[in-house]
C-alpha cells in the first residue's frame, strides 16, 4: 500500500478554489498534469485526487482516499460512514426549502402531500419525516430551481449560499433550513498508523492558517509622553512589544489583534498620539 496520503478535492464547483487554497497555505504545492486528475504534492508524501464532490464520502468511506476536503451538505446525503475532522470556515451554505413568491405555501407545514424537486432527497425525506409531514420528491441532478415554474414540483429543496439563484427564480426560502453547512475535512475511520501521524501534521497547519485568519499585525510609533496609554490601548493577544528607535525619545509598538478590534481602537489611538500606523496581513500563528 501507498505510504503516500491520497486527499481527494472537488475538480470543479463552489470548494474547488477555497480548498485548493487552503492546501498552499498549510505548504503543499503540486504539479498539474494536463487533464490527469490526480496531482503530485511536490513538499508533502500526498497526492490530489481530483472527483466529484458527490463521490468524495464515497471514497474516503472504502479508504480509495484517505482524506477529503467536501461540504458537510454531501456528507450527509451520501450517508457514507467518514470521520469529520475539522470544518474548515468556508462553503459556508444552508439546504433550504424554497416556494414560489406569492404561493399559498407559507410555511412548512403547508407543503403537506406537495411534490419537492431536489437534487438531496434523502435529507429531504428524512427532515420531512421528522416532520411527520407526507410528501413527494421529483428528484433532479442540479437546477432544481426551475421545476416549479416548469410545473415540475410545487416547491424545492436546494442548496443556498448567497440566495441569488432563488431570487432568480421568484423563489423565497421557508424556515428553518434543513441543515447548515460549510467545508469539512473528513477521513477514512480506518487511517493507518503512519497516515494518521501525516493528518497530525496536516491538523496542526491547518490550525495555524486557521488561528490567523482574522488577524492583522499592527505596527505603530509613538513618543515617549504617549507610550503608557497607547500602550493600554492596542489590543493584543499577549502584550504588545515596545521597541525604542533610534531617535531619542519616540517608540515602536507591535501587536497581533483582531481587525474588527482594531478599527474599533483606531480613533482613540490616534488621539492618543499614535503615528505611522502599518496593517500586515498574518499568515500563521503557532502557540
Ligand atoms: C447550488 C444550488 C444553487 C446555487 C445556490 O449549486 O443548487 O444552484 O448553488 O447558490 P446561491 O444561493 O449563491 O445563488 P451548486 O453550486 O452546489 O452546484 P450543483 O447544484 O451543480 O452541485
Ligand atoms: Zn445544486
Amino acid at each position: 500500500m501507498s505510504s503516500r496520503l491520497k486527499i481527494a478535492l472537488q475538480k470543479k464547483g463552489r470548494l474547488a478554489d477555497a480548498s485548493f487554497e487552503l492546501l498552499k497555505k498549510i505548504g503543499l504545492n503540486f504539479v498539474a498534469n494536463g487533464q490527469y486528475l490526480v496531482l503530485k504534492c511536490t513538499d508533502f508524501p500526498a497526492d490530489i485526487l481530483l472527483l466529484r464532490d458527490d463521490d468524495i464520502p464515497a471514497f474516503v468511506a472504502r479508504g480509495s482516499a484517505d482524506l477529503g476536503i467536501v461540504g458537510q451538505n454531501v456528507v450527509r446525503e451520501s450517508g457514507k460512514r467518514v470521520r469529520e475532522i475539522r470544518t474548515l470556515g468556508f462553503g459556508i451554505c444552508r439546504l433550504a426549502i424554497a416556494v414560489p413568491r406569492n404561493s399559498k405555501f407559507k410555511k412548512i407545514a403547508d407543503l403537506r402531500n406537495s411534490t419537492l424537486a431536489t437534487e438531496y432527497p434523502n435529507s429531504t425525506k428524512k427532515f420531512f419525516r421528522s416532520q411527520k409531514i407526507p410528501i413527494r420528491l421529483a428528484e433532479l441532478s442540479g437546477s432544481a430551481e426551475i421545476a416549479p415554474e416548469m410545473g415540475i414540483a410545487d416547491a424545492i429543496a436546494d442548496i443556498v449560499e448567497s440566495g441569488t439563484t432563488l431570487e432568480a427564480h421568484n423563489l423565497i426560502p421557508l424556515e428553518p433550513p434543513i441543515f447548515r453547512s460549510e467545508a469539512v475535512l473528513v477521513a477514512d475511520p480506518k487511517l493507518s498508523v503512519a497516515k494518521k501521524k501525516l493528518l497530525e501534521d496536516l491538523l496542526a497547519r491547518i490550525e495555524a492558517v486557521q488561528k490567523a485568519v482574522d488577524k492583522k499585525y499592527v505596527v505603530l510609533n509613538c513618543s515617549q509622553k504617549n507610550l503608557a496609554k497607547i500602550e493600554k490601548l492596542l489590543p493584543a493577544l499577549e502584550a504588545p512589544t515596545i521597541l525604542p528607535l533610534a531617535k531619542k525619545g519616540e517608540f515602536a509598538l507591535q501587536s497581533v489583534t483582531t481587525e474588527k478590534e482594531f478599527w474599533a481602537v483606531l480613533p482613540k489611538l490616534k488621539s492618543a498620539g499614535a503615528k505611522d500606523i502599518l496593517i500586515l496581513n498574518v499568515e500563521k500563528i503557532i502557540s
